[in-house]
């Protein structure tokens, strides 16, 4: 994630002039200083001080603020400015260059004032501290999206905004204001960007703000997204396709709408693609098996007893192939898939067919796990995915069992013989 970080980190910036101001607030009004705070933490992600940036500059930001309050002071005096982390750095600063007498002074002055200047004096440095909070998330939500939404943006403030919006989506408050400040489309559009990088941050984006999030999964989906999203899952760039399978994955989990709509977008085809390209890697290999469980589990955890991507034959057998991968992990995913399936599959012919490598590749890696017992480093692990394949075998032979036919005698005399031969 090192590398989404915002490359231009701007930082608030605030006329010095004003420093002496805050001192005297801080010296004179700790109620108002408690408002510093409070918008300092408003503001603040993950504890973290707020840092922004947007194809506009702080200039113009601070001029829009200034517009929607009565504006007095100037913030052109920014040449002598400074760069703040925070307010709370920005105050220590200014009692540190604050001049003492003058200081004195003010307090002298207002202990004179009566209390209707008193409470004016104090209204009006309410209206300054007002004007000069960090922006709220929403209003930094609303530059990255205007940003997006430019079509004259640069690559690089498009790319800027994705990121800050990466960011700022996590908050499920925020993910549900996407739609509400006109971010989804713009998001959605750059899916179709002629840049990989913008396509494949904006499926991550667009994976985040729906991540355990129905509202926004249905907003998406409601789009058309899951289309452009099959499409990206062919692409032949590895990240390009992780994302996009990130993205399906987030759109549909939990949402049976999603998984239909995923179904009749031909997702198990650009799934089954993934698993049969020979160059593909691992990773991705492993995310569609992890995929399909997941789907597998929820029809099963649904009560269903079949499930509609069962019709895909060749994708199942893609995946009962990755049984014997040349990765282990992937093999464990491979079994964990496949003992779903097994108990979403009837027990026909076309069933029985669709397995029909599976008692050889179960074999394959029963020999292979007895070696890897052997390695002390590797053994428990072994053992461990002995125990699981045990449960697939014992699931098969039981499966086709029930209702002997011809075939599965001849199925059954086979496992029957590696079982026990
Ligand atoms: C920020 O808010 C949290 C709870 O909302 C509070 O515990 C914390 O003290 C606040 N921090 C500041 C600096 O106001
Ligand atoms: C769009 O971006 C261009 C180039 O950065 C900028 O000049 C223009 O003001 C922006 N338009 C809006 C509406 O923000
Ligand atoms: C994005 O731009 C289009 C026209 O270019 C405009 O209709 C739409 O309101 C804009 N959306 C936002 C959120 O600014």
């Amino acid at each position: 994630m090192a590398g989404a970080q915002p490359q231009q980190r701007r930082r608030c910036r605030f006329p010095a002039l004003l420093a002496s101001v805050f001192a005297t607030v801080l010296l004179l009004f700790s109620p108002a200083a408690g408002a510093v705070e409070k918008g300092a933490n408003r503001s603040s992600l993950l504890g973290q001080p707020r840092q922004w940036a947007t194809g506009k500059d702080e200039g113009e930001i601070l001029a829009e603020a200034e517009a929607r309050g009565r504006g007095g002071e100037d913030s052109e005096a920014g040449e002598q400015g400074r760069e703040f982390e925070s307010l709370d750095g920005m105050l220590q600063w200014a009692i540190g260059n604050s001049d003492p007498d003058k200081l004195r002074e003010k307090a002298e002055e207002i202990e004179s004032l009566s209390a209707d200047e008193l409470l004016k004096r104090q209204l009006e440095i309410k209206e300054l501290m007002e004007k000069l909070r960090m922006p709220s998330d929403a209003e930094l939500m609303k530059i990255a999206i205007a940003d997006l939404n430019n079509s004259s943006a640069s690559l690089e403030d498009r790319k800027r905004a994705l990121q800050e919006l990466f960011v700022l989506v996590e908050p499920i408050d925020n993910a549900n204001d996407l739609e509400k400040l006109g971010g989804l489309i713009p998001l959605i559009q750059e899916l179709n960007n002629a840049d990989e990088g913008i396509r494949t941050t904006s499926a991550w984006v667009l994976g985040k703000a729906s991540q355990n999030n129905a509202l926004v999964q249905n907003q998406i989906l409601r789009y058309g997204a899951l289309e452009r999203l099959v499409k990206m899952g062919y692409s032949s760039s590895e990240a390009e396709a992780a994302k996009a399978l990130y993205a399906i994955s987030s759109l549909i989990r939990d949402n049976e709408h999603g998984q239909v709509l995923f179904l009749s977008e031909n997702g198990y085809a650009m799934l089954q693609h993934i698993l049969s390209t020979a160059s593909n890697s691992v990773r991705l290999q492993r995310k569609v098996v992890s995929l399909l469980a997941y789907v597998a589990d929820f029809q099963l955890s649904a009560g269903k007893s079949h499930a509609p991507f069962l019709s895909n034959h060749h994708f199942i057998r893609s995946v009962v192939h990755m049984i014997s991968a040349p990765d282990l992990d992937l093999q464990e995913k491979a079994l964990l898939a496949v003992r779903s399936l097994l108990q979403l599959t009837s027990d026909d012919a076309a069933g029985l067919h669709m397995f029909s490598g599976l008692d050889d590749s179960l074999e394959a890696l029963r020999m292979q796990l007895n070696e890897l017992t052997s390695n002390v480093d590797r053994r428990e692990y072994a053992l461990e995915v002995e125990v699981l394949r045990k449960e697939v075998q014992i699931m098969f032979q039981q499966k086709f069992n029930e209702r002997p036919s011809q075939a599965n005698l001849l199925c059954f005399q086979k496992l029957w013989c590696f079982v026990w031969c």
